[in-house]
């Protein structure tokens, strides 16, 4: 055919093969009347959105940078334009008909969704495993495919600043190089499913108290080393596709209305090409919103009306937020005005396709099918619930039970029959079935082991003085650490120290095994031999907690967060959660073990913290500015992972610098006698501190001390070297 169009014709034709083809121009300018470019899945994403974007009414326009329903962007029918389809988001795929407060009903009026729930954000940071956060990240993508949906509300990656914070279990602790780290992969990860990652929520979002309104007063140089580097991984490494703002303001501003966090920063500085979404009803005002940066404003304004009747204020101060800011009846009349730029709103729409064409939302090229519920899914839920257990203390050995020297288990605690999958509020996931721990340790035991349980006092302690070893299942639930509200205090729900202290009393061999999202004061932690921290682990968390009792598992996880002995010496104590409506984060770059560190204060259980049934040998460090290399090797008893920690300290600084930070680890698998050679790689870039003055990151030239180890507070092995001019 296209020798004939070209005039040459190189074969013999029929008749019918003429006419065919003399026809042929004709038909093929139908069809491109009929396919605009922007159809065509061959041409390229930029060249789709302009000839699209060309063809739309500036009232087109206008209206799609307001959500359409609850989970949903608006559709446009006339030219195809998809809705982009949404669903929290961060542990698993919640149900998108409605919030939280609704969904998670038991008699819930909306259809039931139900998905995987994998660990929460915390545990997750527990592992230190950036590849089994890709896994984790895939898997999440997959079911949001199978169920239909675009677009996932997560991750989350808000530093964990205030130990009584209500969705500290949703993030991936207090250091944000360890968030870096986890963030990429797992966006990574979702993102070659062909699925939309958000992440979440930009920025400061640090407490639930007064979320909606608190404006977080913090320096230049804590956001930039602190609050926004996982935000900055997630756009620059991962290329994430959405970012979304926080309900709170940053210095004064909305974050939704932030120019400098949104356009400045994100976009201009970090070269964001994707689209910025609101908070759930995050937007106050329809000029300064449109104008700062924010491109979709969700959820729909009939779904607010909707949903608005049946909230329930979370916290003193809860007045609610606002959002139907971006409607076309307020938007467009400023747009003819003047006030917002056309280009301003071309930019956004330009943003929403840019995010759909590339995610293959027009094409419907997504690779087929996607599942829910896979026994491999579930299998990945308890391997990561396993990776992420955090053997706090085990004096004496206690752990792992050996099924032949024990023949009685008593089980006790609110926590021990129910499954606690994970903290409450929008990550909350409806699953098929869920393992309580209880059941779990029934069938790992068998019956050669008998096992009994109490509830609480004063069986639960009679039934321990009998038994071989007793297990106190503890923690918080979905009602005690959830989103819109922090927690009142660091103790755990009422009664449960005292459950603990009696059952410990009764049995010296007592095992605690904890539900915590975040840190808890223990005070019977001198008395209870053994402490294990399950977290919020996703539906597996109890096999997962068996596998970690009986030594299936040895445990690797490492504390993503600093537990301290009380409140009083955390960062935040005396500015959290704030005055008339401003939280000053006067503890500037201190936070988490920075600050411990700093103030020489010895915390409960330190970041990086967490005990294996082997050990570990570090040797042969050898450092140089670019490189360091070590050898580790499992001295130990039985096979096992270590997280080999790396912080580097400026020896004699010019300016203020934290005692050390973490600048790279590594989660390594040994067997028993087996030794690994490690390099970790040196970026200076990493050694550098943002200068406010200059507006700049710096590193100093000077001696810089590298520091080795099994926790922040463990260190094996030390070198140094320096950094020339
Ligand atoms: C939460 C977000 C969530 C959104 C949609 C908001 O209240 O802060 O994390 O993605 O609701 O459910």
């Amino acid at each position: 055919m296209s020798n004939f169009r070209r005039g040459v014709l190189l074969k013999p034709i029929s008749a019918l093969n003429l006419l065919a083809a003399l026809a042929a121009p004709m038909i093929t300018a139908v069809r491109a009347q009929e396919t605009p470019p922007y159809r065509n899945p061959r041409l390229g994403v930029e060249q789709r959105v302009d000839d699209l974007l060309a063809r739309m009414t500036l009232e087109e326009k206008v209206d799609m940078v307001s959500g359409g329903g609850w989970m949903e962007s608006k559709p446009n029918a006339r030219l195809g334009i998809p809705a982009i389809k949404m669903a929290d988001g961060p542990v698993g795929v919640r149900n998108w008909y409605g919030p939280s407060a609704i969904t998670m009903k038991a008699n819930s009026p909306l259809p039931v969704i139900t998905s995987t729930a994998f660990p929460a954000g915390v545990a997750l940071g527990a592992t230190w495993d950036p590849e089994l956060l890709r896994e984790v990240g895939k898997a999440i993508g997959d079911e949001a495919r199978a169920l239909g949906r675009d677009m996932m509300l997560g991750p989350g990656v808000n530093i964990v600043r205030a130990p009584l914070a209500g969705r500290n279990f949703e993030m991936y602790g207090e250091d944000p190089y360890l968030s870096s780290r986890l963030v990429v992969p797992y966006i990574q990860g979702m993102q070659s499913e062909g699925i939309i990652a958000t992440v979440k929520h930009f920025a400061a979002n640090n407490q639930e108290y007064e979320r909606q309104t608190i404006d977080a007063k913090i320096d230049e140089r804590a956001l930039r080393e602190i609050y926004l580097p996982a935000f900055r991984a997630a756009v620059q490494e991962a290329g994430v596709w959405a970012v979304m703002s926080a309900y709170n303001k940053v210095n004064g501003h909305w974050c939704a209305e932030n120019s400098w966090l949104l356009t400045d920063v994100l976009k201009k500085e970090w070269g964001f090409k994707g689209l910025v979404v609101s908070d759930w009803k995050g937007t106050h005002s329809t000029a300064e919103t449109a104008n700062a940066g924010l491109d979709l404003e969700m959820p729909g304004a009939e779904s607010i009306r909707r949903y608005d009747e049946a909230r329930v204020p979370q916290s003193p101060g809860d007045v609610g937020s606002r959002g139907a800011m971006q409607t076309p009846e307020k938007l467009l009349p400023l747009v003819r005005a003047g006030e917002v730029k056309e280009a301003a709103i071309d930019d956004k729409v330009r943003r929403l396709l840019r995010v759909m064409f590339a995610n293959g939302l027009f094409d419907h090229s997504k690779p087929g099918g996607g599942e829910v519920d896979t026994p491999a899914q579930r299998a990945l839920a308890r391997k990561a619930a396993g990776e992420g257990i955090v053997l706090l203390k085990n004096a004496g050995g206690v752990l792992p039970l050996l099924p032949g020297k024990i023949r009685s288990i008593a089980v006790a605690g609110p926590n021990a029959a129910v499954a606690r999958t994970g903290g409450g509020g929008s990550s909350s996931v409806k699953t098929k079935s869920a393992i309580s721990p209880l059941d779990a340790v029934r069938e790992r035991a068998g019956s050669a082991i008998q096992v009994s349980y109490a509830e609480s006092l004063p069986e639960a302690a009679e039934l321990a003085a009998k038994a071989d070893v007793a297990l106190v299942f503890a923690g918080d639930s979905a009602e005690v650490e959830r989103e819109g509200r922090d927690r009142e205090s660091m103790d755990l729900p009422a009664g449960q120290d005292e459950l603990i202290a009696a059952v410990t009393k009764a049995n010296p061999h007592t095992i605690v095994v904890l539900n915590v999202g975040a840190p808890v004061a223990m005070p019977w932690v001198e008395q209870a031999p053994a402490v294990v921290n399950a977290w919020f682990p996703g539906e597996e968390g109890g096999h997962a907690i068996a596998d970690v009792l009986f030594g299936d598992v040895n445990p690797s996880g490492k504390l993503p967060v600093t537990f301290p002995r009380k409140l009083e010496d955390s960062a935040s104590w005396g500015h959290y959660p704030g005055k008339d409506g401003v939280v000053e984060y006067a503890e500037g770059i201190y936070v988490g073990y920075r600050h411990f560190d700093k103030k020489n204060i010895e915390p409960l259980f330190c970041f990086g913290h967490g005990l294996s049934y082997t050990r570990f040998e570090y040797s042969d460090l050898q450092v140089s500015p670019r490189e360091v290399t070590l050898k580790v090797r499992n001295i130990g008893p039985r096979d096992g992972a270590e997280v080999v920690q790396l912080y580097v300290r400026q020896v004699a600084p010019s300016a203020d610098q934290p005692v050390k930070e973490l600048k790279a680890f590594r989660r390594v698998e040994l067997r028993r006698g087996e030794a690994f050679p490690i390099s970790f790689a040196l970026d200076q870039g990493a050694l550098a501190y943002y200068d406010t003055a200059k507006k700049a990151w710096v590193a100093e030239p000077g001696t810089y001390e590298v520091l080795v180890g099994a926790s922040s507070r463990d260190i094996r092995v030390r070198g140094s070297f320096e950094l020339a001019k």
